[in-house]
């Protein structure tokens, strides 16, 4: 029996991840669950998967996680703040740790659940573009294992040979020529700078394939989303910035593919539904049923695959300039990115701005060698302000 904690558990990826642990309750069992804000949501979840531990982040808020779960006669441990985040990540409570917690908050308890040898399973990509040789480190150091649940890296882990799996020093040891990572291309596929130049954060969150959160809704429309997830890529499977391609592909049934020196290519196909990545992760290397609906190729053709609008989509090139870039530079561009898009989701920034302000954080704040983790968390720090700073000075 994997006991499983889902940090992150009230997100997108949280209620697909409890929906799998739901339907094997002999194999998985979910003992940590987490949340930010949503009290409510916390309490129906520990309701219906009776965890060991429930934590909440905001400490303002343990006084009425505890009052409901006492009502609804739950009884769990209840924890609140950062540190009992990252205490949890790493408690003998869990063997498996689910890191879907969004953005740069989730990086101490995924680092905590690496350096405690727990089974990583990744989806919290900001953590691995801020901090990826670092958190490969402790993968490395606490003995235990790193799976990517992000559909595009799942599916390229499913591809390459066990020499290219994440902490291997080589891709290209394996006979791997590229990996082609695929992207959906998002809400505004085909559409002119001109044309989104008054898009809403609902227009933005409006996703053609895939059901996910706000800020990750936001990263896609702007194909920041695919820049990360270079990075991601670059760190999970050590490949060199030359050897990662992105193809827009619209129907999202690809999720990515493997080239070998061979010519030949191997892909991983699906229906967009993370639940299939997420059960993948959580069985391997033994498969489990996920719900997921059984694909229909006949049903889908013809597949489509086209370049990346690299002009109008900038962010995606500002992702390869700050992966070229190297040192902290991933992390400069992560923190002006979430900044930026906290801006667009509040009404305060254009769509198209979103790049500016990223793209003036990266001429401001040049690359810097990656010491340690307070070091890059300072640099966080640091980003994040040359970001507002822009931010005042455009409004
Ligand atoms: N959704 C997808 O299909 C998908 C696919 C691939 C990768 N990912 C990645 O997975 C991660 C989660 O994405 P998502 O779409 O599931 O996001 P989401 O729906 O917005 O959920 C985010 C989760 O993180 C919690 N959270 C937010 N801020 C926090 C903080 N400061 N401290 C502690 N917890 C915090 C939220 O709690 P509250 O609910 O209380 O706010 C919620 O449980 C992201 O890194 C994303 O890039 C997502």
């Amino acid at each position: 029996m994997k006991k499983v904690a889902v940090l992150g558990a009230t997100g997108s990826i949280g209620g697909n991840t409890l929906d799998v642990i739901a339907r094997h309750p002999e194999r998985f069992r979910a003992t940590v669950l987490t949340a930010h804000r949503q009290v409510e949501a916390l309490a129906e979840l520990c309701v219906r998967h009776r965890p060991d531990l429930a934590v909440i982040a905001d400490p303002a808020l343990e006084a009425e996680l505890s009052r409901r779960l006492a009502a609804a006669g739950v009884r769990c441990e209840v924890a609140s703040g950062q540190a009992a985040l990252a205490a949890a990540a790493a408690s003998e409570l869990c063997d498996t740790v689910v890191a879907a917690i969004v953005g740069a908050a989730g990086l101490d308890s995924t680092l905590a659940a690496a350096r405690a040898g727990k089974r990583l399973l990744l989806a919290n990509k900001e953590a691995i573009v801020m901090a990826g040789p670092l958190l490969l480190e402790a993968v490395a150091a606490g003995g235990g294992a790193l799976i990517p649940v992000d559909s595009e890296h799942n599916a390229l882990f499913q591809c390459l040979p066990a020499q290219c799996l994440p902490g291997q020093p080589d891709l290209r040891a394996g006979g791997v020529r590229r990996l082609i990572l695929t992207a959906s291309g998002g809400p505004f596929r085909g559409h002119t700078r001109a044309q989104l130049a008054n898009i809403t954060p609902d227009q933005a969150c409006k996703h053609p394939n895939w059901v996910m959160g706000r800020k990750i809704s936001v990263d896609s429309a702007t194909l920041m989303n695919k820049g990360l997830e270079v990075i991601e890529a670059h760190h999970l499977f050590a490949a060199p910035a030359d050897a990662i391609e992105v193809v827009v592909h619209p129907q999202s049934l690809v999720h990515s593919l493997v080239e070998y020196v061979d010519g030949s290519v191997l892909a991983q196909l699906g229906n967009p539904d993370m639940r299939t990545a997420i059960g993948h992760a959580l069985a391997w290397p033994e498969r489990v049923e996920t719900g997921v609906a059984p694909l229909n190729l006949a049903a889908c053709a013809p597949l489509a695959f086209e370049a990346p609008d690299l002009v109008t989509f900038r962010c995606l090139a500002l992702a390869f300039q700050a992966l070229r870039a190297g040192g902290d530079a991933p992390a400069v561009l992560n923190a002006a990115n979430e900044i930026a898009v906290e801006a667009f989701l509040a009404g305060a920034l254009p769509f198209l701005s979103i790049a500016d302000v990223v793209e003036a954080v990266l001429a401001e704040l040049p690359a810097q060698a990656v010491v340690d983790i307070p070091t890059l968390c300072e640099r966080d720090r640091v980003a994040r302000e040359a970001a507002r700073r822009v931010l005042r000075n455009a409004c």
